[in-house]
């Protein structure tokens, strides 16, 4: 053999095979998980149970007609009070929110329903609900993720993604896909559209349409994991390379780029 090429899943030792599977495992459960979060945090901020553009347009770049508090009691805190008392918040919010009428009305259901995390003593990077000031800063017009926020979780997010995605691709790389530039479009994809998503929430505070593009990202991000995962897990254990590889390609059993 002149040239070095990826060896076949069949052709690896036991021990690195099995080290591929746990860690598609545990990365394949890491998935579902991440995306049961995106649906809990997003989903509902429209008002609607199915997770859209619009939810995301509301949460990177704020909804004109809403606040964050009311986003928030749509959306992920929207177990932490009862129907009526929403009510009560949501009738204060489209007045105007008063704050005259802060002490008597809202105070006390945020005293009984949020400070226990809300507050500076149990939770510094939370929203202060202990007080009138915080309170007032979340009943404001909602801008959406700030851009402190958004560049917190974009370096997190190109790192680990970066990560998740080179190992799996590493893996995938062991499998047999012709033609080879779909294997290459196939690993690359996911790269490609990290950029275009994480550029995408900012563009989104400029044009609410780049909504559109966090989706599209998020949805070829999913089918290229899965199409790799699904791949390798099926030629580790069940899949059979052709015999007439060898000749095909010129080279060893196996071997081929
Ligand atoms: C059990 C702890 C807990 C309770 C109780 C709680 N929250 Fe939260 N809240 C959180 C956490 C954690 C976050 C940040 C994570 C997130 O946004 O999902 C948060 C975030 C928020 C945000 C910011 C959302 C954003 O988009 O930045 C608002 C507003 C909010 N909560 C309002 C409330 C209100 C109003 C109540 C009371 C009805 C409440 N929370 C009760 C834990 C709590």
């Amino acid at each position: 053999m002149t040239k070095s090429s990826p060896t076949h899943f069949t052709y690896l030792p036991m021990s690195m095979r099995v080290l591929f599977t746990m860690v598609l495992l545990v990365f394949g459960t890491g998935y579902l998980m991440a995306m049961i979060q995106v649906w809990e945090s997003h989903a509902s901020r429209d008002g609607k149970a199915m997770l859209s553009a619009k939810d995301l347009m509301i949460a990177y770049s704020g909804n004109p007609e809403g606040t964050k508090l009311e986003s928030a009691l749509r959306g992920p805190m929207s177990d932490m009070l009862p129907a009526d008392k929403k009510e009560v918040v949501f009738a204060w919010l489209h007045e105007g929110a008063k704050v005259e009428e802060f002490a008597t009305k809202i105070n006390p259901i945020m005293q009984e329903h949020c400070v226990m995390c809300h507050s500076p003593a149990v939770n510094p990077h939370l929203p202060d609900l202990s007080n009138q000031d915080g309170v007032m800063k979340v009943a404001a017009r909602d801008e959406g993720m700030n851009i402190h926020t958004l560049v917190r979780v974009s370096h997190i997010h190109l790192f680990s993604i970066t990560f998740i995605f080179f190992i799996t691709g590493f893996i995938f790389t062991h499998a047999y896909i012709r033609p080879t530039w779909l294997k290459c479009v196939v690993i690359a994809a996911p790269f490609v559209v990290l950029i275009t998503d994480v550029g995408s929430w900012y563009l989104t505070k400029v044009w609410t349409g780049f909504a559109w593009v966090v989706i599209a990202s998020g949805a070829i991000m999913g089918l290229s994991f899965a199409f790799m995962w699904i791949t390798s897990i099926y030629q580790l254990w069940f899949y059979k390379l052709p015999e007439d590889i060898a000749s095909e390609e010129g080279k060893l059993p196996g071997m081929y780029r």
